[in-house]
């Protein structure tokens, strides 16, 4: 891009461009990534996607390559129907899908079509940090409820609630991610499930089940998503071939209610999306979803356990970290006293990335933890990576 321009730009950008950007994934150069949520580089499954997608040119190119339908490439709503039904017996049908491009991109519809400035939502945190952004870009009043051991606390859920009602007010949804939760892994019981739509439907307030992860268990009992729960059409629920497949083929979903699914459609203006890569994906699921995903649950596995050893050994006194059952993610509570900002020019140093915890919170809580994902790395990086995390905490504790 030319850079000596005349024309200036200086007064035209909204509030929205005035926030700060998010940052790419894996952005910085670090050697060994515990940053970003990235999918495991070596599982993706490269000739299949490549016969898939010569199998779709082959049979179906002229439609693949033209716009789509609106609402998304009707064989791959069938097959999410179909997994929806089978794995979670939910009751859907390939009229309560969207297509989107990304999960990402269906938080970003779901806000858009909801909120206007001003209007309160209520969220878990720490939560994924794309979601605060979310929030903050289309200036929502954002209220927190604090995540415990078995996900968000309901009883400060129900005061915000309470609360709202008493001033005349409803929060425009509750934003959850139930299962293996990002940051923290964490996995939200039966009990509380039920308690959290039973607040739901009393204060007529929707919930938007984040759901990235729920195919990944490593063990443990599976856990009913909050979609196959509900009986009353108040959960709105995301999924993404991201973390199942391949992130890069950007291909999401909003499961809803029909009528909800026509709100998010008419904020959506592109011509369908992705039309080849949804063929590609469905034409690939269609055959290898079942294995392809009892591989990565292996694949993840043995990366938890390679952190989680690793932390057993190294980890300096005073460090406390959560044990997830599934998903990429780790949390891990820093001793008292350790500089966040320290450890991280110390782990700049090391080639050593990880997530501040305070990227996870919307009001700048989060100075004493830090979010690790161990997906993208290999094994043996993992190993090293932690034990340097480790050296790096002792000494960003003692300021050496
Ligand atoms: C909880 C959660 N939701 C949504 C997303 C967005 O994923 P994508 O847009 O790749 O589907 C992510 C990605 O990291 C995530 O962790």
């Amino acid at each position: 891009m030319v850079e000596d321009r005349r024309f200036s730009y200086d007064g035209l950008w909204g509030a929205k461009a005035a926030r700060p950007a998010v940052r790419g994934r894996g952005a910085g150069g670090t050697r060994i990534d515990f940053a970003g949520g990235r999918p495991d580089p070596a599982s993706f499954p490269y000739a299949e996607l490549a016969e898939a997608a010569r199998r779709v040119l082959a049979t179906d190119g002229a439609a693949a390559l033209n716009y789509g339908e609106a609402q998304g490439f009707i064989g791959l709503r069938e097959l999410l129907a179909e997994k929806y039904r089978r794995d979670e017996g939910a009751r859907v049908d390939p009229d309560n899908f969207l297509i989107t491009n990304g999960s990402a991109h269906a938080l970003q519809l779901i806000v858009e079509a909801l909120v206007e400035p001003g209007d309160p939502i209520i969220t878990e945190a720490p939560t994924w940090m794309g979601a605060v952004h979310a929030f903050r870009v289309q200036r929502a009043e954002i209220l927190t409820v604090d995540l415990e051991p078995d996900g968000m606390n309901v009883d400060q859920l129900e005061d915000h609630l309470r609360r709202l009602k008493a001033q005349g007010r409803r929060a425009k949804f509750i934003y959850t991610i139930p299962t293996f939760q990002n940051p923290a892994g964490m996995t939200m019981p039966l009990a509380k499930r039920r308690r959290l739509l039973e607040l739901a439907v009393a204060y007529g307030t929707p919930v938007i089940e984040d759901d990235a992860y729920g195919d990944l268990r490593f063990e443990g009992e599976p856990q009913p998503s909050l979609l196959s729960l509900d009986t009353e059409g108040s959960v709105i629920k995301m999924g993404t071939v991201s973390k199942i497949l391949a992130a890069g083929l950007r291909i999401g979903w909003i499961i809803a209610p029909k009528e909800a699914i026509g709100h998010f459609m008419t904020v959506k203006l592109d011509g369908g999306t992705n039309p080849f890569v949804s063929r590609v994906a469905a034409e690939y699921l269609r055959e290898h979803m079942d294995g392809h995903i009892a591989d990565l649950i292996g694949v993840y596995r043995r990366k938890r356990d390679a952190m989680l050893g690793t932390l057993g050994e190294y980890a300096p006194e005073g460090c406390r970290w959560t044990r997830p059952e599934g998903g990429f993610f780790l949390w891990m509570w820093l001793p008292p006293g350790t500089g966040l900002q320290r450890l991280s020019e110390v782990c700049a140093r090391n080639g050593v990335g990880f997530m501040p915890g305070t990227a996870c919170y919307p009001d700048g809580r989060g100075r004493d933890a830090i979010r690790l994902a161990f997906s993208f790395p290999t094994v043996d990086e993992i190993r090293e990576g932690t034990r340097l995390l480790c050296e790096a905490i002792r000494e960003a504790g003692t300021g050496s």
